[in-house]
């Protein structure tokens, strides 16, 4: 394997200390720039300069001219604190002609857009489930032809932000309460989407041109009372002493319709290339009690810890942790922006 200078860009408040002695480095707020780094320098043996971004661009250009790096290992999610101007560093890496891993912006953007998403997909024939937009400032009209229950979310936010029990609504008042939210607390426009009961699953890809489909995913909630939704919102995603509580746990599908294990990836990597992602993503979506199979949406640059649900996937396909992010930086120095923008 040949020795890259791999430079890490790192949002500076989860830049990982030098010594780690005496802390649990999986319960840290740092802990996937800490395993990436780890196995960057230690594993796999490459050198890696690790800079701590913070609301300027003029460091990452001065590290690039001096470090000269083979490729840039992207682990940032936001810009000046805003979520949504990740794409745009990204932008700035390309017109600094870097290879960098991860997504491009085109991708990030299409992807970003949950109501732009599903058009796309719609057009590919990827099934999602039906949606309305609620604009911020003007009235909303639910269209005819959808009924109860249900889901209004944040349109662009990410990581369940906005998304609890009551999200799922049975009607009229109930979605207009939650629509308001989303505009007022969460401060961005709102899709109201059919909601989709059944089981939640996932999929992990990595790749440009040729993908490669790690094992399908699935959210268990096993403790969950018959009244509650079983979905992923916020406190099932990030608080631990409730997902214990309610039993949620991630791991190896279970058995599937007949047809839809071999199904699932075809449909993962055809939303996957609709989106126009590359690097690496997870695709999210739901499976009705008819075996029906709806897309939620695509997640370019998901979380990858050693221990999480990309890294234990690809584990399970026999891609080791370093090889997972061998496999993350190889996608990154064979995507060419200027080819694909
Ligand atoms: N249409 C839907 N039907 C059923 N559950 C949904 C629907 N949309 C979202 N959810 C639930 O909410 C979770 C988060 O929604 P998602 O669209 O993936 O947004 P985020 O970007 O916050 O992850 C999903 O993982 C799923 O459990
Ligand atoms: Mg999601």
């Amino acid at each position: 394997m040949k020795r890259l200078r791999v430079l890490l860009l790192i949002h500076h408040y989860l830049v990982p200390p030098e010594d780690v002695s005496g802390i649990d480095t999986t319960k840290a707020l740092w802990r996937t720039e800490y395993d990436v780094l780890k196995t960057l320098r230690h594993e796999l043996k490459h050198d890696v300069r690790v800079l701590g971004v913070t609301d300027e661009l003029t460091p990452i250009k001065q590290a690039t001219e001096e470090f000269k790096p083979h490729v840039v290992f992207n682990l940032l999610e936001a810009f000046h604190e805003v979520g949504t101007f990740d794409q745009n560093v990204v932008s700035y890496l390309e017109l600094l002609r870097m290879s960098y891993t991860g997504c491009n912006p085109r991708g990030m953007i299409l992807a970003r857009d949950k109501a732009l998403s599903k058009k796309l997909m719609q057009y590919h024939r990827i099934p999602v489930p039906d949606f309305a937009v609620a604009y911020r400032r003007r009235k909303f009209r639910l269209p005819k032809r959808m009924g109860f229950p249900l889901i209004v979310k944040s349109l662009t936010e990410e990581a369940s932000i906005g998304i609890s029990q009551a999200s799922v609504v049975d009607d009229e008042r109930r979605m207009l309460e939650r629509i308001q939210f989303i505009h007022d607390s969460i401060g961005t426009d709102a899709i109201v989407e059919q909601y989709i009961e059944g089981r939640e699953l996932y999929c992990c890809i990595v790749g440009n041109q040729r993908l490669r489909v790690f094992p399908i995913w699935e959210m268990f909630f096993e403790n969950m009372t018959d009244r509650q939704h079983r979905i992923a919102t916020a406190r099932v995603k990030w608080n631990s002493s409730y997902q214990e509580k309610t039993g949620i746990m991630t791991g190896a599908v279970d058995p599937l319709p007949e047809g839809l294990k071999e199904r699932i990836p075809v449909i993962c990597k055809r939303a996957y290339r609709a989106l126009q992602l590359s690097g690496y993503a997870r695709i999210d979506m739901r499976l009705d009690a008819q075996g029906r199979l709806y897309v939620l949406e695509a997640n370019p640059n998901p979380q990858i810890a050693n221990g999480e649900d990309f890294a234990r996937s690809a584990d399970m396909a026999d891609v080791v942790y370093p090889a997972l992010i061998q496999r993350i930086l190889k996608a990154g120095i064979r995507w060419e922006p200027e080819r694909n923008g």
